[in-house]
């Protein structure tokens, strides 16, 4: 099954991708957490990706396109996966769906509905393994008081793309760039909306039941 879960930054993409992941043996494939993997690596993509991740705008469509290009063409692809964080951009779905042509595209596309209120209140109180990307929360799932976390033992630590401004610019980004695609799936009949401000048990298990529909 070939899926994109779409959304606000901290609607719980990333949350719920990694377990769907997991369940079904297909790789979660999250945009951000490759170029966070470069930064931290200081690779060339990683130095031109820093600036504009840390304040919270978007980094360019080729370098993207190229990015996901290489990613699905490896073999761990072949069953499915699941795109986190990717299309961003009007233009990265029209390039996704060109390279996926040949297979009939997309499956099924999982929006991920929840008032900003909300998630200001998740990303300003989200906290980030630095070495294996888990996400605790302040508020629903705190970290061990060490700081140190429980999975592989890295230091947990805040993003700097998490502080209120730029979580609020973020926002403003998406709501320009990447709100369009919910039309554009529409269009297509590949959207599937979720109630995502529920709990996150909720959450997965309306994803869970949609995957097992979808997969029938
Ligand atoms: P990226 O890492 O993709 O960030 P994002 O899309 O902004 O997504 P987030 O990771 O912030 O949120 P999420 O929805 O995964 O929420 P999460 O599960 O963590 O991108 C970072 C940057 O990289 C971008 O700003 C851009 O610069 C660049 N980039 C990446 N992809 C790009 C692309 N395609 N094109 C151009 N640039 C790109 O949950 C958030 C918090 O809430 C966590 O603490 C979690 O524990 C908690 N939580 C989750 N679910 C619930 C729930 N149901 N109830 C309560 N708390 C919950």
């Amino acid at each position: 099954m070939k899926l994109i879960f779409l959304g606000a930054p901290g609607t719980g993409k990333g949350t719920q991708a990694s377990v769907l992941a997991e369940k079904y043996n297909i790789p979660q494939i999250s945009t951000g957490d490759i170029l966070r993997k470069a930064v931290a690596e200081g690779s060339e993509l990683g130095q031109k990706a820093k600036a504009i991740m840390e304040s919270g705008g978007l980094v360019s469509d080729d370098i993207i396109i190229g990015l996901i290009r290489e990613r699905l063409a490896q073999p761990d692809c072949k069953p499915g996966y699941i795109l986190d964080g990717f299309p961003r951009t009007i233009a990265q779905a029209e390039s996704l769906d060109k390279l996926l042509a040949a297979q009939g595209g997309i499956d099924a596309v999982i929006y991920f509905d929840v008032a900003e209120d909300e998630i200001v209140r998740r990303l300003t109180s989200r906290r980030t393994c630095s070495q294996c990307g888990y996400n605790y929360n302040m508020i629903s799932d705190p970290p061990p008081t060490d700081n140190t976390c429980e999975k592989c033992g890295g230091d947990i630590i805040q993003r700097d793309d998490d502080k209120e401004e730029t979580v609020r610019h973020r926002l403003v980004v998406y709501n320009e760039k990447t709100a369009p695609l919910v039309d554009y799936y529409k269009k297509q009949n590949k959207l599937y909306t979720i109630d995502a401000a529920r709990d996150v048990k909720k959450v997965r298990q309306d994803i869970i039941n949609l995957y097992e529909k979808l997969a029938a």
